[in-house]
């Protein structure tokens, strides 16, 4: 009998602004790596796991003060240790390809930088739950924080508690993006995605196979 080999899963993340086009760009991504013959899950944070989007609610909905930055830090990591142990692990062990569009980078640049927690407290309570697991590779979606913002507004939902926040609050989660694509440099890519979709598309593609399918 012929053994096939099974080629490892990858976690790929997708990370940025609000409207930066990570939704939109993940299930393109899925679709290029089901092309490629690869079972893919498609997944998100907060949420992708039962609990986890049980959490989501409370973490989205209401007011910008409902929680302080500390209770909604453990509701975000109380939410991705589910989608960890229940969702991206199990798949990755199986030999899936994992897409989730956000994962602990936002909660560096969010809770972080943007509601200036200090990253050293994010990363106590990331260690205990996340530990020495990393994405495979990760693009960071940049975009002008008005212009992404611009692009939610026509969206029709309750889940705005981020989007509600002042922008002096997204502009220093843009930053923080910046400086985790540099100390994570093994990893992230930061792509520009005030362009049209196919071209970042394009771009997004073009990595992946000259990481994987080359
Ligand atoms: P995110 O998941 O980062 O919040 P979405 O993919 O949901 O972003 O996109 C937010 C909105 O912007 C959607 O209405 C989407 O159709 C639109 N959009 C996404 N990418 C682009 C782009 N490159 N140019 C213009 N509009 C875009
Ligand atoms: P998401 O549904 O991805 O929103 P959007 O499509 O607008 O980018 O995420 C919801 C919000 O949660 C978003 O404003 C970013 C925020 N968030 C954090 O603040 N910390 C986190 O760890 C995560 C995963 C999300």
């Amino acid at each position: 009998m012929i053994e096939t080999v099974k080629t490892p899963g990858k976690f790929i993340t997708l990370e940025g602004g609000d409207g930066s086009g990570k939704s939109t760009q993940a299930k393109q991504l899925a679709a290029f790596l089901e092309d490629q013959g690869k079972e893919v899950v498609l997944t998100r944070e907060p949420g992708g796991a039962p609990g986890s989007d049980d959490i989501r609610q409370l973490i989205l909905t209401g007011d910008p003060d409902r929680w302080d930055v500390i209770g909604e830090t453990l509701l975000f990591y109380a939410s991705r240790r589910n989608h960890l142990r229940l969702t991206i692990w199990p798949a990755l062990a199986a030999g899936k390809w994992v897409i989730s569009d956000r994962f602990a980078d936002s909660t560096i640049a969010y809770q972080g930088y943007g509601n200036q927690m200090g990253v050293d407290e994010v990363r106590k309570i990331h260690d205990v739950t996340v530990g020495e697991f990393e994405p495979d590779l990760t693009y960071i979606l940049d975009i002008d924080v008005k212009a992404g913002i611009n692009r939610t507004l026509g969206r029709d939902h309750d889940e705005d508690r981020f989007e509600r926040m002042d922008l002096s609050f997204h502009e220093r989660t843009r930053q923080g993006f910046f400086q985790i694509a540099k100390e994570n440099s093994h990893r992230c890519v930061i792509i520009n995605s005030d362009r049209n979709i196919e071209v970042i598309q394009t771009e997004m593609r073009t990595i992946l196979k000259d990481r994987y399918f080359g």
